[in-house]
């Protein structure tokens, strides 16, 4: 897109011929022969670069950047600078400038020094706008009471270097906590190092975490900034801390009450300043009891607890975590948003939720996918939501002989649809005070298939 450039000075034969110049190269260029009508330009148009002169009658340059850059931020402004002004644009640097040039100026410097300008800003604007969309993936979703309480949690711990250790089953946001535990605390601009300890293997971890000199091992051929070095003055997250092995806790625990190690090879002590959060859905007093856990490192990360419930004890966060994703994935995919009907939704509070958010999430994903154009008009579906966590079923009944899903001990896939079907049909005609018609409507089904339903569960 071409750039919109204002060009500020008082003297009109600059501001034509640098018009005409900067024209041929393709950009939008506008004029003013003074800071205040700069301002009021800056204000209306916005515009994305700006070349200003130091010396002006009236308002002068310095003053004039000073308020662009309060009017517009990320407004890219390069000085001017007449001869003896030069002391002025280097301290206009400080203020915010991008650059200074000098006049008599050179048009093939100053074009080298925009095209730098530029891609200075798209950059910036580029990193703001992943920053948010960032933001935006990471909104922590749902009102339910644990979900209140571990915002509290969150505001009360972020303030504080104590170290949290999140716990939790699968898929219920510990990494999502951990994120907003850092952006809510003072350390929200410095950097958030996330070390999955359970992809990183053995061998490699202490080289990972530490950092190492060169030729401190075969391979290392040059020094590495390990991540506790990455993440100092910020966060450190040591996500499925649970399968880090013994000897690497050892080293963990001391960095954690010393705030100071050495690179693998490396004799120099380093001293850090990091803040550490953890998370695991292992269960550590068990791990302790088994020998595979150190006990003062427990303790050590343990400062403040933070226990994530599973999605199934959440009641209302799984439709309120239904409709984000529907949002966000109708988003992504380029469908129109959905509705859920009463009965789609009833569905999804009938099933337990082994895989908790990111299982409901995919299975979202799924449905927007799959839905033919042709229906975007409509809800989304009860027999939809059926037909997934049947699917389900199949899949990891193949790998395990109980479906985590399912608490009833079922031996086939049938019973499993059946045990399923039976509990959803029940809740719908409870929803419907037992009116048949109504239920088999709702259901998307004929009603005398539903009074064969009825009678084969046992339902009347
Ligand atoms: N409250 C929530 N609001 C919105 N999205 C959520 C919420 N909780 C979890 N998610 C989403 O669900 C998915 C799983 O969350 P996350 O990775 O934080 O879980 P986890 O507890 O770290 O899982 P695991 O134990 O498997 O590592 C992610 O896509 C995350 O964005
Ligand atoms: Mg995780």
């Amino acid at each position: 897109m071409a750039k919109n450039v204002l060009i500020v000075d008082d003297e009109s034969s600059i501001r034509q011929t640098l018009t005409a110049a900067l024209q041929d190269e393709g950009y939008q260029v506008q004029s003013a022969q003074n800071g205040a009508e700069a301002l009021a330009i800056t204000e209306k148009s916005g515009p994305d670069l700006v070349l200003l002169d130091i010396w002006m009658p009236g308002v002068d340059g310095i003053e004039v950047l000073k308020r662009i850059k309060e009017l517009r931020t990320d407004t890219v402004v390069i000085m001017m600078s007449g001869h003896g002004t030069i002391e002025t644009a280097v301290r206009a640097t400080k203020l915010g400038a991008f650059d200074f040039i000098e006049k008599p100026l050179s048009l093939e410097r100053l074009l080298v020094l925009l095209q730098n300008a530029r891609s200075t800003q798209d950059l910036a604007r580029e990193n703001t706008a992943l920053r948010r969309q960032l933001q935006k993936e990471r909104t922590l979703i749902g009102d339910s009471s644990v979900m209140q309480q571990a915002r509290d949690i969150i505001k009360r711990v972020a303030p504080t270097t104590g170290s949290v250790l999140i716990t939790g089953e699968n898929g219920t946001g510990k990494e999502l906590i951990a994120h907003a535990i850092h952006t809510h605390s003072p350390r929200f601009n410095k950097p958030f190092i996330e070390v999955n300890c359970a992809a990183i293997p053995e061998e490699l971890i202490e080289s990972e975490l530490f950092g190492h000199e060169k030729g401190s091992f075969t391979g290392a051929t040059g020094q590495k900034k390990g991540k506790f070095d990455l993440a100092n003055g910020g966060t450190l997250f040591l996500d499925e801390i649970g399968d880090m092995s013994f000897k690497t806790q050892a080293k963990i625990l001391r960095i954690l009450q010393e705030q100071k190690f050495e690179r693998v090879g490396g004799n120099q002590t380093i001293q850090t300043d990091v803040r550490v959060l953890a998370a695991t859905n292992k269960d550590l007093k068990q791990a302790i009891k088994n020998g595979s856990f150190r006990e003062d490192l427990y303790h050590r990360l343990n400062v403040i607890p933070f226990y994530l419930q599973p999605l199934r004890d959440r009641k209302g966060d799984t439709e309120q975590l239904a409709l984000h994703f529907l949002k966000e994935f109708s988003n992504t995919h380029g469908k129109p948003v959905r509705p859920l009907t009463k009965e789609a939704l009833a569905a999804l509070n009938s099933y337990s939720w082994p895989g908790n958010v990111r299982e409901l999430r995919n299975m979202i994903e799924r449905i927007v996918i799959l839905t033919p154009e042709a229906d975007f008009n409509n809800s989304v579906l009860a027999s939809e939501v059926l037909q997934f966590l049947t699917d389900q079923f199949m899949t990891e009944s193949s790998e395990a002989t109980t479906p985590p899903g399912f608490s009833t001990d079922l031996k086939t896939l049938r019973d499993a649809r059946d045990a399923f079907e039976k509990v959803f049909i029940q809740k719908s005609l409870e929803e419907n005070s037992w009116n048949v018609s109504k239920t088999a409507q709702t259901l998307g089904i004929e009603r005398s298939h539903l009074h064969k339903k009825i009678k084969a569960y046992g339902l009347e």
